[in-house]
């Protein structure tokens, strides 16, 4: 579900080259057609629509088995800015989208179901910044405290209709897949790489730090990215798990690393120049936010491979080659 979209075409992409057969469904609201890998079946529908998410499991149906083995969940609204002036169309989008869903899977007997959520649910963790999975969640805003909220509905259905969840809760994602077909084509970007690049490539006339008075070594913020092609490789080792174990997890998808905002500046200005001022705090960032990825790293034996420097010149490459500026 969402597969069009960003993360979610990267994962249907690792997918198809673990062997794997897809199906995408999505309504196109913030994805593309174009970004669905072509040996996936794409099926468009909106999980906010009974009838849509029965379509495809009907027309996916096999005659002695679930329609499929596995269910990937991407598609949310994820601008948080967005998510303060419109909290019922993100709880409807992300909590009432996926609670349909999980009742279409529990009709059609699929048990499996991985989930995208966020660090956002962590909200200002108290102590250092790293936050491990069992630090107290506490979202800070409603995009935050709708993935937070599905989540928990789908811990309880799992409990209640006998399914397995791996819950994925990523830092900050950025790249584009090493073919370049695909990559971040959203205009309403508020992520610091897109952002320092869209500055760097002249689309905007500069770009704005916010905040140099931290608590941090240079007062900038810290947080961890990670490569998209690391996270989605995750998701294909998170499927396997949940058909061979049969056991739920919840597991930080990040590098494990900080870097703060101009380190990260320093990294974009190795490949160009990125004009920026500095400007006041934003209300609500934590100082530093970091990942432990542990869990994933020994129960699914996942490793991040590429780093701050991959991110930056991937979706560099993917703006240029395909003007998503
Ligand atoms: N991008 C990030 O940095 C980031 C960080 C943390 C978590 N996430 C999570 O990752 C997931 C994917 O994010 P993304 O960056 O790929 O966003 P995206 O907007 O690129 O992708 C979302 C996809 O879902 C589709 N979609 C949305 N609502 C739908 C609906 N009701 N029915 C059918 N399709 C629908 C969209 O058309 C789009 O293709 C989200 O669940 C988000 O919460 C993203």
């Amino acid at each position: 579900m969402g597969g069009a979209g960003y993360i979610g075409s990267h994962a249907v992409y690792e997918m198809v080259r673990a062997g794997h057969e897809v199906v995408v469904m999505d309504n196109l609201s913030t994805g593309s057609r174009d970004m669905v890998h072509p040996d996936a079946r794409f099926r468009a529908g909106d999980i906010r629509v009974h009838g849509d998410l029965r379509q495809v499991f009907i027309a996916e149906q096999r005659p002695d088995a679930p329609p499929f083995d596995v269910v990937l969940h991407f598609a949310a609204k994820l601008v948080v800015p967005e998510s303060m002036t419109q909290p019922l169309e993100y709880y409807h989008n992300n909590v009432e989208g996926v609670r349909l869903m999980l009742a279409t899977m529990v009709d059609y007997n699929v048990r499996n179901v991985v989930f995208s959520s966020t660090a956002a649910v962590y909200g200002n963790p108290v102590g250092d910044g790293t936050c491990i999975e069992d630090t107290p969640a506490n979202p800070i805003n409603p995009y935050g405290a709708s993935k937070l909220a599905a989540e928990n509905l789908i811990r309880w259905v799992s409990e209640a209709h006998d399914m397995n969840y791996c819950i994925f809760r990523y830092f900050n994602v950025a790249g584009a897949d090493a073919s370049l077909e695909i990559g971040l084509l959203k205009d309403h970007l508020t992520h610091l790489i897109p952002v320092a690049l869209q500055a760097g490539l002249g689309l905007r006339a500069s770009m704005m730090v916010l905040g140099n008075d931290y608590p941090t070594p240079d007062g900038t913020c810290v947080r961890d990215y990670i490569h998209v092609t690391d996270l989605a490789k995750a998701h294909v080792l998170g499927a396997e798990y949940l058909l061979e174990s049969q056991t739920s997890l919840l597991a930080n998808l990040g590098s494990g690393t900080g870097f703060s905002v101009t380190q990260v500046l320093a990294e974009a200005e190795k490949h160009i120049h990125v004009p920026h001022s500095y400007g006041e705090r934003r209300p609500g960032d934590p100082a530093k936010l970091v990942a432990s990825n542990e869990v994933a790293r020994t129960v699914l034996g996942w490793e991040p491979t590429l780093d701050l420097g991959d991110m930056i010149s991937s979706d560099l490459a993917f703006r240029r080659k395909s003007n998503a500026l």
